[in-house]
Order: C-alpha cells, then sequence, then structure tokens
C-alpha cells in the first residue's frame, strides 16, 4: 500500500511529482476548495478561471493537469471536481472527498509522491481524504509479467511515460502512486494522527479483501485462502479454528460439504476471532467464500461463469474486517466465520434432486446446486448462533436478482430486526457504501416448500434476493438480531474504474461490518 504522511506544509511549498487541488461546481464555474489557496495564489489569484478556460467545471470526478506555476515545488498541479460546492460555509461530504481524493491518487499512478491539498481541516474530512488517496492507489499486479510488474513509475513516468496500455502511463498498468502527503492537517495532533491510522488500517484492510477476491481460482481454494487466514491470525495475534473436510463430515456440515464434495479441492470452515477484555459486545460475521461458483451440476453456461473468482468476496470481507477490528482495537468482540468451498460440476458433486442434511438438523432438497450460496451460508449461520453472539451479520455474493434489483453499486440489506437492519443500513451509508434496505416477504417462503424434504434451496424466481433472505433465515436461531448483505452487484467491480473503487474486487462491505462494529463497541447498536 502507498505511504501515508500528514504534513502541515502548504500546496505550494511541498516537493513533490504532483499536487492535489480540489475544485467545485459553483453557480458561476468552478471555485478552488479551501486548502487550495496557496496554490491559487500561485496562478495570481486565476485558477478558477485557467480550469474553467480549459473546460473544467468541477464536476464529480473529472481531473484536469497543469504544469505547476513558478513558485509551486511540485512539478504538476493536478484539479479533481468535488461536484456540488456545499451551501454557504458547509464543510465538504466526506464521500465527495473520498472519491475526489481516490480519482485524483488514480489519474497519478505512475507516479511516486503526490500532496493532497483537498479540504482536511476538520477530523472527518482529514479522515476521508486520507482514506480516498490509499483506496484509490491501488492496483493488483500478482499476475503480471516481472517486467510490468517492476514498471515503477518514478521520473520517467511522471514525463508522461506511456504504459504498456499505450495510454499515457495513467492507465491500469502503471504501478500506484507511492506516497500520499497529506496538506494542511496537523501531523503532530493526536486527533489528526488517530484519523490517518484509522485510514490507513481501513484502506490496508479493504486492498487486503480486493487482493483476495482478484486472486483467480486456480491459487484461492478453501485450503490456501484458510492458511492465508492463518497466517493473518498469527500476525495480528487472532484465534483461529480452521475445519477440514474431515472434521466438516463429522461434525454434520451437510451444506459446506454437499456445495463442496463435486470438486477436487476440499471445503473448510474457518472460525477467526477477536476478543477485547473489556468487550461488552460480541459480533459474529459470516461470509459466503465460494473460491469459485461454476454452478456446479445445474452448471451457468458461458458468459456467466468468468468473473465467478468473486464469488468469495463476502468470506474475504469477513476475514479483513475481523483484522481491522483487531487492528484497531475496538472494544467489541469479533468472531468471523468463513463458509469456503468451490462448486464444481463431477461425479462426486451434488446433484439437483439430492437431499442434504444440515448442520441445524433441517433436510434440504438441492433443487438447484447453482444456488450454493445459501447451503453453506445456512451451516455457518447456525454454527455461529450457536455462540450466541449479540448479532450475527452474513455477506454474501447471493443472487443475481439482487443484483437486478440494485444495480452494480448497491448491496441489499435484509434483516429479521428492523432496528439491526436500519442500524447496518446507516453504518453502510456513513462509510460511504451504498446499500438499501430490502424486505423479507413470508409470503415467499412457501415457493421453498419440498415434497420430501424441510425446504428446497430454490423457490419463486420473482424476487430471488428475498426468497435467499428468507431461506438463510431458517437457520438463524430465534432471538438472535440477523442482517444479511447481498453484496452480488458491488463486489465485483466489472465497468470502469470511478473515484476510489478499481476494476475487479472493490471490498465492498469491509468497512461497513468495521463501522458496525465499532458502533457495537460505543454502544450505540445492540
Ligand atoms: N454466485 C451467484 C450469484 C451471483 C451472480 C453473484 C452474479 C455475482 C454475480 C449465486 O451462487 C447464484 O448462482 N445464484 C443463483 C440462484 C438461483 C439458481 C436461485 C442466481 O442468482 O441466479
Ligand atoms: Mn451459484
Ligand atoms: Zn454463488
Amino acid at each position: 500500500m502507498s505511504a501515508l504522511t500528514l504534513s502541515s506544509s502548504s500546496a505550494a511549498t511541498l516537493r513533490a511529482d504532483a499536487v492535489v487541488v480540489g475544485v467545485a461546481k459553483g453557480p458561476d464555474g468552478p471555485v478552488v476548495a479551501p486548502g487550495g489557496e496557496t496554490l491559487d495564489q500561485a496562478f495570481g489569484g486565476s485558477l478558477a478561471g485557467v480550469l474553467e478556460t480549459l473546460g473544467a467545471s468541477g464536476g464529480e470526478g473529472e481531473v484536469t493537469k497543469l504544469p505547476a506555476p513558478d513558485g509551486v515545488k511540485a512539478d504538476l498541479v493536478l484539479a479533481v471536481g468535488l461536484g456540488d460546492a456545499p451551501e454557504g460555509d458547509g464543510p465538504y461530504e466526506p464521500e465527495a472527498l473520498r472519491r475526489a481524493a481516490g480519482a485524483a491518487a488514480r489519474a497519478l499512478a505512475g507516479r511516486k509522491k503526490a500532496g493532497f491539498a483537498l479540504p482536511a481541516g476538520d477530523e472527518a474530512s482529514l479522515a476521508a481524504v486520507c482514506e480516498g488517496a490509499l483506496l484509490g492507489a491501488y492496483s493488483f499486479t500478482e499476475y503480471r509479467g516481472k517486467e510490468d510488474r517492476n514498471a515503477k513509475g518514478g521520473k520517467g513516468a511522471s514525463k508522461g511515460k506511456k504504459g504498456r496500455d499505450g495510454k499515457g502511463g495513467d492507465g491500469d498498468r502503471s504501478a500506484p502512486l507511492a506516497e500520499v502527503t497529506v496538506l494542511g492537517a496537523k501531523p503532530r495532533d493526536k486527533a489528526h494522527k488517530a484519523a490517518a491510522e484509522r485510514a490507513e488500517v481501513l484502506a490496508a484492510e479493504v486492498n487486503r479483501a480486493r487482493d483476495l477476491v482478484n486472486t483467480p481460482s486456480n491459487d484461492l481454494f478453501p485450503k490456501s485462502f484458510a492458511a492465508a487466514v492463518q497466517s493473518a491470525a498469527k500476525e495480528h495475534g487472532l484465534t483461529v479454528e480452521v475445519l477440514d473436510e474431515k472434521a466438516l463430515a463429522k461434525g454434520g456440515y451437510g451444506g459446506i460439504i454437499g456445495v463442496g464434495q463435486g470438486s477436487a479441492n476440499p471445503p473448510r470452515l474457518v472460525r477467526l476471532s477477536y476478543t477485547h477484555s473489556k468487550a461488552k459486545k460480541t459480533l459474529a460475521l459470516v461470509g459466503k467464500g465460494i473460491t469459485y461458483d461454476s454452478g456446479g451440476i445445474s452448471l451457468k453456461p458461458a458468459g456467466h461463469n468468468e468473473t465467478m473468482k468473486c464469488d468469495m468476496s463476502g468470506a474475504a470481507a469477513v476475514f479483513a474486517a475481523v483484522v481491522a477490528a483487531a487492528r484497531l482495537g475496538l472494544r467489541v468482540n469479533v468472531t468471523g466465520w468463513l463458509a469456503l468451498a468451490e462448486n464444481m460440476p463431477s461425479g462426486t458433486a451434488t446433484r439437483p434432486g439430492d437431499v442434504l442434511t444440515m448442520y441445524s438438523g433441517k433436510t434440504v432438497e438441492v433443487l438447484n446446486t447453482d444456488a450454493e450460496g445459501r447451503l453453506v451460508l445456512a451451516d455457518a449461520l447456525t454454527r455461529a448462533c450457536e455462540e450466541k453472539p449479540d448479532a450475527v451479520v452474513d455477506v454474501a455474493t447471493l443472487t443475481g436478482a439482487m443484483m437486478l434489483a440494485l444495480g452494480g453499486r448497491t448491496f441489499g440489506v435484509m434483516a429479521n430486526d428492523d432496528a439491526f437492519r436500519t442500524a447496518v443500513h446507516d453504518s453502510a451509508t456513513e462509510v460511504g457504501e451504498p446499500s438499501w434496505p430490502m424486505p423479507l416477504p413470508g409470503h415467499l417462503r412457501k415457493g421453498m416448500d419440498s415434497p420430501i424434504a424441510d425446504i428446497a434451496n430454490m423457490g419463486e424466481r420473482m424476487g430471488g434476493g428475498l426468497v435467499a433472505g428468507l431461506f438463510l433465515k431458517e437457520f438463524v436461531a430465534e432471538g438472535t438480531a440477523w442482517a444479511h448483505l447481498d453484496i452480488a452487484g458491488p463486489a465485483f467491480n466489472e465497468s470502469g474504474p470511478f473515484g476510489y473503487t478499481p476494476k475487479g474486487g472493490t471490498g465492498c462491505a469491509v468497512r461497513t461490518l468495521v463501522r458496525l462494529a465499532e458502533r457495537a463497541a460505543a454502544g450505540d447498536v445492540l
């Protein structure tokens, strides 16, 4: 990850490859946002006018590059659009700052050091700029050829040398911006330091989840995923327990075994726990970890399986959130449950029509082996509830139906408790992760009636995301507050990058879960 430094230097005096300034959409054209005053002075007070001449409006994510004028120590000035200027003298929305900082960091890929002269006077703004810049300065280079991976940018690239994609060095393939310096901060101030440190932990853990999601399924399978958890647990002093296929069979985890039995890579259930000696609450997090979803015997058609390495995004988010809670030392216990399996067709695979006996003892008729996520989650939810946590949250790339309903950037939130659903939705909103509450209409349950088992793993096609939620609800203990996050849309970005969100794995839900844990620690929820 990029290095982060706070500095009280002004935008004009920092020695760097570039300095970033915010520009907002004012009523009469672009306006320079707070933080950019000394830069504007170096332009003789005409920076907004220069930008307007260049066609800039201050619109969200707009990037304009200018050669630095005399009196500015950086080589390049990058103006990034913040969207509409806030009313009066009000502060900018943290999410607007996060996105602008992210867009600027992306546009500076290939360069070594940049100063961010965005509004960062108050802690919330400072935190947002730090977070956005670090999240935007991400790239997944693990699978690039040696030559490409080592193309570090630096001097050559800062002169606009073309990257291998021929897009002028700013394309995806340049190394991410190496050093982020946030200006206008108080580097020795306790609160400012804490805000920067929190941003570093959050970004590192979101990036951990992104890396896992981006790792192809030939390298990331249940056993290797569990090994990654074990190594992080060791590093951060967490307790980890891994159930392998033998232990799962012995323990009666029929859902996880049933989904994983078709693959040469057997399943795992991982329990990762962080405890705080003064914790009053315990939050259980359950993640869908299908390291590859081929659909199984109900095979997905070509065109629907190319990105299915992303089907472990829920488990990645849970893993990263538990580590983040530990690194932040939150006064709350957080237990992560990762239900890991590879859904493959083979002679040993579960057939459509087979009946599984789940960990809870309930029987499930598997009508469609592509509705596998709910099967592994059901076992993990039942197991998680045995420990009587104060609340359980599951996170899953569960249904294409939720994508159809909410699009590619918003996740659905369902729950058995209205107040808890609101708490989850509000936590997501606070950190800038779009989500929306969805209902669990009881009448859809009868569509899952099975003539031979307690329930079928499929129901009505209409409202498929809610049907999946209703299925999961059956495996949550009575009286335990539970929320279900269907992140099928936002977990994996198939279009172009935007703001601080890269193409590919996004790390969706990590920051929401951490925020929820923080609120639980503060006694605001549960
Ligand atoms: N992993 C998929 C859902 C998914 C689809 C995630 C697209 C991300 C992008 C899930 O296992 C699945 O296949 N769901 C089926 C359920 C159906 C068979 C009831 C679906 O949504 O089509
Ligand atoms: Mn599936
Ligand atoms: Zn799936």
